[in-house]
């Protein structure tokens, strides 16, 4: 078999989309292992979840630190220390200093609760029930300097209901999230999925600027 692709999983909260990365490595056909979760805040429940799993974890708080460059450059010092071929954020509440970013380019997704690029930023189910839109989504991307801006690699979309609020929009998003974010670490973990030189790249072929369009029932066939 090849050579494992070495993950490091990045949260802030509960991880519920770390749970479903984990579940979905339960069968054993992927070539993704997670090495590591790595949270911000000690209380985050994703670390529960990640000794339940037997995967390595560490705290690292930001407010021990005097400025974004000198945590970034301590978290990248604790990744690296698991020699990961991927860096996937789920739900890490930070905004990533440039250094960050460029050091894990073409091997850093991030998954976000809305169709980017619509709603980039905090508060995503609110401003789409706000703008009255039709469909909702999530996306996960490659992470570069633009915040919530780097290119697409999936994207689910549902409709929204006339009676939704914001948090049973975002109860049905968060169901999609762990559905795209297992498939995108797979296809990475494959060697299917990279960052060329203008945008994502699945099988050789240029990913549209949308992402891949999943639809639940694809699940199997992606
Ligand atoms: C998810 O909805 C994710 O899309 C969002 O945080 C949540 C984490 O949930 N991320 C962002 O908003 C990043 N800008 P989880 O801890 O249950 O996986």
């Amino acid at each position: 078999m090849s050579r494992p692709c070495n993950v490091v999983v990045l949260i802030s909260g509960s991880g519920s989309n770390l749970q479903a990365l984990i579940d979905s490595l339960a069968d054993g056909t992927s070539p993704a292992a997670i090495r590591a979760v790595i949270s911000n805040r000690a209380e985050a429940y994703g670390l529960q979840r990640a000794r339940n799993a037997g995967i390595a974890t560490e705290v690292l708080d930001h407010k021990g630190f005097a400025d974004r460059e000198r945590f970034d450059a301590e978290l990248i010092r604790r990744i690296d220390a698991f020699a990961p071929d991927l860096v996937i954020l789920a739900g890490f509440m930070r905004i990533l200093s440039p250094g960050f970013v460029r050091h894990y380019h073409g091997r850093l997704l991030n998954i976000h609760p809305s169709l980017l690029p619509k709603y980039k930023g905090l508060h995503t189910h609110q401003r789409a029930l706000e703008g009255g839109d039709a469909e909702h989504g999530c996306s996960v991307h490659f992470v570069t300097e633009e915040l919530d801006g780097g290119p697409l690699v999936v994207q689910a979309a549902i409709p929204v209901e006339s009676e939704d609020t914001p948090e049973t929009l975002a109860a049905r998003v968060h169901a999609q999230e762990h559905l795209i974010y297992p498939l995108a670490m797979r296809w990475f973990a494959e060697g299917r999925l990279r960052l060329g030189e203008h945008g994502a790249m699945l099988d050789g072929q240029a990913l549209p600027a949308t992402g891949y369009p999943f639809r639940t029932k694809e699940i199997r066939d992606a």
